[in-house]
């Protein structure tokens, strides 16, 4: 029996030994292709040579240097790698490095606070967020997002935060309403929701800008975050955006806030930023925000033990190199422009698939009972953890996730393949995702 305490304590997990390039191998010597990199982080597949070495030299040369003593070069350079790519507004901005997206959004949410109270503002302390967005596991992040499942157990610990609609048009658009006349409607709530609250008590607005694991790799429609830019600096409000899972190459560009044509105040980065060599989070900090410390304290009101790891600073910087070397954005752009033609030709007319949506290698199908009413399955017949294990039998790892309509109902599977992967392997994705769904839902069907 297993001393570890796992997720679920009553499942005999396959123990993983081995990963080569977009595949994993078990004990008994199973091959599955990682199609989903866990939750979107493996973007460079796994046992990649040249990451192997630049952990190795890092590790010789210095594993660790506490951050109240001394700076180091790995985490001196990816700062300076990722300011350099940020969206406008980063050019004299900061980065900090902590170990996870949960504790990177704490980080944030500790930022803003700490930008209104340099700034004499000191009553700004709510956060807002979207309905079923995700934004972490620790107290503070889980408090902040809409997550309903994983904040059931905690209400009573979490934070007084402030929820707003997510930007759902495939399920919240009224009948007739254009994209256009949704957005409206959203702005307008958000905007209602502040008055209501009272604009002076909220530091900040955190939003995904493609909602991941919740929504299923959802975008918004045009002009919604233009808009809700325009919002927040009407309103002295802060934009936090959390690209933990859509950030670092895998919509197509380093950072999606820029494809929105937007410049949020801070931005949080994590899962691919490592691509799972090395556990390593952001908080990326604007020139705005900055200047705020250098105008006020000169510190920053936060501190871990193992901020800005030598190691993880090393491995992210090394993600990047690779990025660039081989033209890896590039490849995302081509390879999803293949997977969702891939995908729109195996599931556009099945009659269990409502929505066929995401960007660059993030994509998603969001299951209905009945395409026609976009009613979705029986909570109980647990569409997506069946898919999700028959698909892991037919050696696929995916991402299945069941809640997306309101934290119980709505099925959908998301798949995140690796930035190396090639066509063939994409063709695999598909033909063992299309076997898995079919042995699911024909055994569904059957059982109706
Ligand atoms: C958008 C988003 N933010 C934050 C997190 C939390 O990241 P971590 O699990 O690394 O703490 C996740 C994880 O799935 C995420 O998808």
């Amino acid at each position: 029996m297993s001393s570890v305490l796992h997720r679920n304590l009553n499942l005999n997990l396959p123990m993983a030994v081995r990963g080569e390039g977009v595949y994993l191998y078990d004990a008994a010597g199973k091959e599955y292709l990682d199609a989903s990199g866990g939750a979107a982080v493996s973007c460079l597949g796994h046992g990649h040579p040249d990451m192997v070495d630049a952990l190795c030299d890092q590790i010789r040369s210095l594993e660790f240097a506490h951050t109240s003593y001394f700076t180091s070069r790995p985490a001196e350079d990816l700062a300076e790698k990722l300011i350099s790519l940020a969206p406008e507004g980063f050019g004299r901005g900061k980065a900090a490095f902590v170990g996870s997206g949960s504790e990177a959004n704490e980080v944030a949410m500790k930022l803003a606070r700490q930008y209104h109270v340099e700034r004499n503002d000191h009553k700004r302390h709510r956060f807002m967020a979207r309905r079923m967005s995700y934004h972490g596991n620790s107290i503070g992040a889980l408090g902040a997002g809409g997550h309903t499942q994983r904040r059931a157990i905690y209400e009573p610990m979490l934070i007084d935060n402030l929820l707003i609609s997510s930007c759902y048009y495939y399920r919240e658009g009224r009948p007739g309403e254009s994209e256009q006349d949704y957005c409206t409607r959203l702005l307008d709530e958000f905007v209602q929701t502040i008055e209501a609250a009272g604009p002076e008590t909220i530091a900040a607005l955190m939003v995904e800008p493609i909602s991941g694991a919740t929504l299923g790799s959802l975008a918004a429609v045009p002009g919604y975050f233009k808009g809700i830019r325009a919002i927040c600096d009407q309103y002295g409000i802060l934009l936090i955006a959390d690209e933990v899972m859509c950030g670092m190459g895998r919509c197509g560009d380093y950072f999606v806030s820029a494809q929105e044509g937007i410049t949020p105040d801070i931005i949080t980065i994590a899962k691919g930023l490592g691509a799972g060599y090395q556990p390593i989070g952001a908080a990326m900090a604007s020139e705005k925000v900055i200047s705020a410390l250098y105008d006020g304290s000169g510190m920053l009101s936060n501190g871990h033990t193992y901020m800005g790891h030598s190691v993880a600073c090393a491995a992210a910087k090394s993600v990047l190199d690779i990025m660039e070397r081989n033209d890896l954005l590039g490849n995302v752009r081509r390879l999803g422009a293949e997977l969702e033609a891939k995908l729109r030709t195996a599931f556009g007319d099945h009659p269990h698939v409502g929505d066929i949506r995401g960007r660059g290698l993030f994509w998603t199908l969001e299951l209905v009972e009945n395409r026609e009413t976009k009613q979705p399955f029986p909570v109980e017949k647990n569409i997506a953890g069946r898919i999700k294990h028959v698909a892991q039998q037919n050696g696929l790892i995916c991402y299945p996730s069941q809640g997306c309509i309101n934290g119980e109902a709505g099925d959908h599977v998301l798949v995140a393949p690796p930035f190396i992967s090639t066509s063939d392997h994409l063709t695999e994705l598909v033909d063992k995702l299309q076997t898995s769904m079919d042995g699911v839902l024909s055994s569904f069907a059957a059982a109706a």
